[in-house]
């Protein structure tokens, strides 16, 4: 998979904890920065990296997994609260603020979600960790999530 990486100044030594550990999965790694710990406005950061994993992505069945498009997001800010509420309001996004193994596996069954959101403030690397293994495993369930999915998508503009 492809991973498009951001985050705000709160969490770029996590966001390069992350990157090493995709990398280590074998992911190839896309970092849409920032690269110093100056002071940034979280939404840009979350527009930017939102816009780039659908224009990645192309165009993607409504029906099938997000994963078979071959790209995922993630974004981290202090609490992933500010990322994952910015992202959610680019269309084709479905971003799920986790915070531990099992929201991120839910997020991808149930949700189709497409891109991670966590805190840097409030996740430990070993969370951080069983989060992206979780993500990175597990599929879209499909039947009767899919019809919700759908009705999320119906609110795109
Ligand atoms: C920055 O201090 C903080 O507000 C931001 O990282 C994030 O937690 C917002 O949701």
């Amino acid at each position: 998979m492809k991973y498009i990486i951001a985050t705000d100044h709160a969490g770029v030594d996590v966001k390069n904890f992350t990157k090493e550990l995709l990398q280590k999965m074998g992911h190839e790694v896309e970092d849409l920065g920032p690269f110093s710990t100056d002071r940034v406005d979280y939404p840009d950061y979350a527009e930017t990296l939102s816009k780039r994993v659908v224009e990645v992505a192309g165009d993607v069945s409504e029906e099938s997994d997000w994963r078979e498009s071959g790209v995922f997001g993630i974004l981290i800010c202090g609490t992933g609260i500010g990322m994952s509420i910015t992202a959610n309001k680019v269309n084709g996004v479905r971003a799920g603020l986790c915070h531990d193994a099992y929201t991120s596996a839910m997020a991808r069954a149930h949700n189709n979600a497409n891109v991670l959101c966590f805190g840097a403030r409030t996740s430990g690397e070993g969370t951080i960790e069983s989060m992206i293994e979780a993500w990175d495993k597990t599929a879209f369930e499909g039947g009767r999530h899919l019809q919700r999915v759908k009705k999320i998508n119906q609110l795109d503009r």
